[in-house]
Parts: C-alpha cells; sequence; structure tokens
C-alpha cells in the first residue's frame, strides 16, 4: 500500500503516521524527520534545511525532491510506503508522479487530516517529542503520566525549534497557501480523503484506518 498523508503543521501527521505505520507494516517517511536527523548529524544538507525550518520555510524543492527518490528506491519501500509531509508543492507532486511512473509504481490513497488554524497553533506549541524513541506527547491534549518523561522508553521530552509562536504562524502561512493547490490536484485524481482532525487522537485513526481497509 502506498500513502500520502496530508495535513498542515501540528494536524497529526506525525501522531496517525506513527500509529498507521505500527498496524499496515510499511515504511515512515517523514520529509521533516529527515531534514531533523540531518541536521542532528551536521551534514551539508542538514545545514542547509534548517537555516529555511529554522524560519518556518519550505526547504527548496530540488533538495526535498532527492532525499525523497533516494528513499524510495531502499529495498523496504518495495511492497508499499507512507509519505509524511511530502509533497508539499505542485512541483513536488509532479516530481514524485515521474519517479513512481519510473518504478512502475501509483499512489492509493492520500488522506488529508483536516484541522482549524485556530486550534493547529496551540497544538504546535504545547507539543513534546520524546528525545530517545520520537513518540509525540501534548501539555494538555496528550500528556505523559510523569510530566517531561516518555511513558514508552523513559527518555526526555523536548519542544522542537520551530514550535514557538512567531515560527508556528509562519509555517501555517506558508503550508495553507502551499497546500491549496495540491488537494484539487489529488481531489481531481480521485484519490483524496479529508478525515477530522479535530476528534480524539484515536477516532482520528480509526476514520483513516477504515479508508485504507477499504471499509470507508
Ligand atoms: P515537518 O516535520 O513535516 O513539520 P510540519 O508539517 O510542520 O508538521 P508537524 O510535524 O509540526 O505536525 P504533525 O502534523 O506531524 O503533528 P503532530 O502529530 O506532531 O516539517 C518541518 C519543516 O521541515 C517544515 O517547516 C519545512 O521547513 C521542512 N519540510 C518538511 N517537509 C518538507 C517538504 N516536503 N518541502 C519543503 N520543506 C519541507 O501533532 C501536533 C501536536 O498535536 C502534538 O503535540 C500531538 O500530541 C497533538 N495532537 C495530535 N493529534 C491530536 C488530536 N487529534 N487531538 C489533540 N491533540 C492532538
Ligand atoms: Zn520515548
Amino acid at each position: 500500500m502506498n500513502i500520502i498523508l496530508m495535513g498542515l503543521p501540528g494536524a497529526g501527521k506525525g501522531t496517525q503516521g506513527e500509529k498507521i505505520v505500527a498496524e499496515f507494516g510499511i515504511p515512515h517517511i517523514s520529509t521533516g524527520d529527515m531534514f531533523r536527523a540531518a541536521i542532528k548529524e551536521e551534514t551539508e544538507m542538514g545545514k542547509q534545511a534548517k537555516s529555511y525550518m529554522d524560519q518556518g520555510l519550505l526547504v527548496p524543492d530540488e533538495v526535498v525532491i532527492g532525499i525523497v527518490k533516494e528513499r524510495l528506491g531502499k529495498p523496504d519501500c518495495e511492497t508499499g510506503f507512507m509519505l509524511d509531509g511530502f509533497p508539499r508543492t505542485m512541483a513536488q507532486a509532479e516530481a514524485l508522479d515521474r519517479t513512481l511512473e519510473e518504478m512502475e509504481r501509483t499512489i492509493d490513497h492520500v488522506i488529508n487530516i483536516d484541522v482549524d488554524r485556530s486550534i493547529l497553533l496551540e497544538r504546535l506549541t504545547g507539543r513534546r517529542i520524546c528525545k530517545n524513541c520520537g513518540a509525540t506527547y501534548h501539555v494538555i491534549f496528550n500528556p505523559p503520566s510523569r510530566e517531561g518523561i516518555c511513558d514508552k522508553c523513559g527518555g526526555e521530552l523536548y519542544q522542537r525549534d520551530d514550535d514557538n509562536a512567531a515560527t508556528v504562524a509562519t509555517r501555517l502561512d506558508v503550508n495553507i497557501e502551499q497546500s491549496a493547490p495540491l488537494l484539487s490536484y489529488y481531489k481531481a485524481k480521485g484519490l483524496l480523503r479529508n478525515i477530522n482532525g479535530q476528534q480524539d487522537i484515536d477516532k482520528v485513526f480509526e476514520d483513516i484506518a477504515n479508508v485504507l481497509r477499504g471499509q470507508a
């Protein structure tokens, strides 16, 4: 199964992505996670990406397209994949189409997690992530049982550099503008499914899983 997971920053792509890969056994390809890993490793690409991410801007298309293309060629993608946060521009969508055509593959589902902008600011500024295993929490909506400590592995929780109020506002504006034509593009192809992301985390997952199982 080949899936694209869309949604504005904070809509729940990471949260639902974790559940989808656990249930459906496909690799989770998050361009944001790939850039954060490159920043941590201090690679040239990481340094370049950081300057955009810190401002809440998109990393240039050619950089993003290159890393996704390389990732899709890895053996674990042969039985399926879930793209999280890619494509984010029409140029990326068109490049993805060309890559998949070369690989004789197609997209089965485009899931768009739909949440109002007003809610996203609060979600992002309250987000905390485990340094050790990457699990995502929220100080109010999904708190760990012990403050600052991951329930899954006991790791320390931290706040992402781009989750401050000013950067979040830019991220939302940039992504709202870029996502509109993409949603129309996938709707026209008959692939787009909108999921109400303003429900409990488990209910959102149930709705997504029903679509992926062909039961909705
Ligand atoms: P990326 O890492 O992809 O960030 P994003 O799109 O801004 O999305 P987030 O990871 O912030 O949010 P999410 O939807 O995963 O939400 P989450 O599940 O964590 O990208 C970062 C940057 O990298 C970009 O700004 C850009 O610079 C660059 N980049 C990446 N891809 C790129 C591309 N293709 N092209 C160009 N540049 C690119 O949830 C958020 C919070 O809400 C959590 O605290 C969670 O616990 C809580 N929550 C989740 N679901 C619910 C719910 N149902 N109810 C209540 N709370 C909830
Ligand atoms: Zn953890």
